[in-house]
């Protein structure tokens, strides 16, 4: 019998005891060994739980107890999953995770710490959902050398934006259907300013080249400002727009990643990713695009991921399992001014012909997006790939010359 601690009774905690519980000979036909839920640590009262009796509000029963070889954080946030990971770590016990706020801001440590005390620091779930991820990269496709990854990791605003593509609608109101649905938060800036993708992104990117990428080095942009006019041209383009996380390993070994809405082609399979579905490409220089899909939020889906994790720590309690990156200073990320992109620009001017001659001028290549519904004055474009530094500069001196820019949404190379 292995027994193990849960840390946190929400959404995706009692997702995880519900698993442990149901599937409970599935899991001892894998294990070999019963897998018993010793504590639930939670504030609150559960009284009417079958597991009533195995609630502590006291983190001490958990760490103090030699038996608990596996305890899960599914408590979220840093604080204090932050200090209750580490001390369980350095006790030797082994942690999953769910929390990817945690693992892009402490990942580098706490992996360190764990190997330091031959335990386990596992986070299947904190990409992707019930999406497998974390394994794919660091086993099934260690053989490769991953150029690449990009990925629609927000399940929120995959759903607004595809009501926006879908059904027209606009983002205030799609945003207040994803609340009432509970798939966003009351307060949902961490999903629709890119933040949650950011640090899913940073992850991944952690772990495909080795070194921690921190989320403060990284430009995000969320999809706020995105409008039923943007969606319609880039329908007219030829495409959708989705919330891309992107990363690339460039030729000198440095990295150009960035979260932003961008328009993603039609042919794309990222293009046909829609609700709160999740989509990840995976580039790897002996496979070529592995895509995986799925379920990237959600009770089961996650404790999905985070049972098969416990599994693999409950598989390996003598034995490390090989899952490493080293801290960094970001010295590796590049500046976003410097990444290359081609631009959607919407603008609005007194004179569109004189209007569309300038961003000629300026930005040489431009291909015009005709609406026949276009607002008077609009002018759209898709400029050719130029550092994102010389296109700012552009839409500086288009603003600067009456030529009012509404709206500036990277084209995907996807
Ligand atoms: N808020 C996240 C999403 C939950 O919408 O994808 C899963 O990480």
């Amino acid at each position: 019998m292995v027994s193990v601690a849960i840390m946190g009774h929400g959404v995706v905690g009692s997702g995880v005891a519900e698993i442990l519980t149901t599937h409970k000979n599935k899991l001892f036909a894998s294990l070999g060994e019963e897998l018993y839920i010793k504590y639930i640590l939670d504030l609150r009262e559960f009284p009417d739980s079958p597991l009533a009796d195995r609630f502590t509000k006291n983190f001490d029963d958990i760490i103090n107890d030699i038996d608990v070889r596996v305890v899960i954080e599914v408590m979220g946030g840093l604080n204090p999953a932050y200090d209750y990971v580490k001390r369980c770590l350095l006790s030797g016990k082994s942690v999953v995770t769910s929390n990817k706020e945690l693992v892009a801001a402490h990942g580098a440590e706490l992996l360190s710490i764990a190997k330091d005390n031959n335990a386990n620091f596992l986070f299947e779930a904190s990409v992707g959902g019930g999406i497998p991820i974390i394994r794919p990269i660091n086993q099934c496709l260690v053989a490769n050398n991953v150029s690449e990854i990009a990925g629609i990791l927000n399940g929120t605003t995959n759903f607004i934006l595809t009501k926006m593509i879908n059904e027209g609608m606009e983002f205030d109101v799609a945003l207040k259907l994803a609340q009432d649905l509970g798939y966003a938060e009351r307060n949902p800036e961490a999903d629709v300013e890119g933040h949650d993708a950011c640090r899913k992104i940073c992850i991944l990117a952690s772990l495909a080249f080795g070194k921690h990428i921190y989320p403060d080095a990284v430009h995000t942009e969320g999809i706020t400002k995105i409008t039923l006019d943007d969606v319609k041209y880039a329908e007219i383009w030829g495409g959708v727009i989705k919330l891309i996380g992107k990363v690339k390993r460039l030729e000198n070994n440095k990295c150009d990643i960035l979260v932003a809405p961008m328009f993603v082609p039609n042919k794309s399979q990222l293009a046909n990713i829609d609700d709160v579905f999740n989509g990840i490409m995976v580039r790897g220089d002996c496979t070529g695009d592995v895509v995986f899909y799925g379920k990237g939020a959600g009770k089961l889906p996650t404790a999905s991921a985070v049972v098969a994790d416990i599994v693999d720590c409950a598989k390996h309690l003598k034995n490390r399992k090989y899952l490493f990156w080293t801290d960094s200073d970001n010295s590796s990320v590049i500046d976003y001014k410097d990444s290359v992109t081609a631009m959607y620009i919407r603008a609005i001017a007194d004179d569109t012909k004189a209007a569309y001659t300038k961003a000629e001028e300026l930005f040489k290549d431009i291909h015009i997006l005709s609406k026949d519904d276009a607002k008077q004055g609009e002018i759209a474009f898709i400029c050719e790939p130029l550092a994102y530094g010389e296109i700012e500069k552009n839409i500086d001196t288009l603003n600067n010359s009456g030529i009012k820019v509404e709206s500036a949404i990277r084209v995907g190379d996807l």
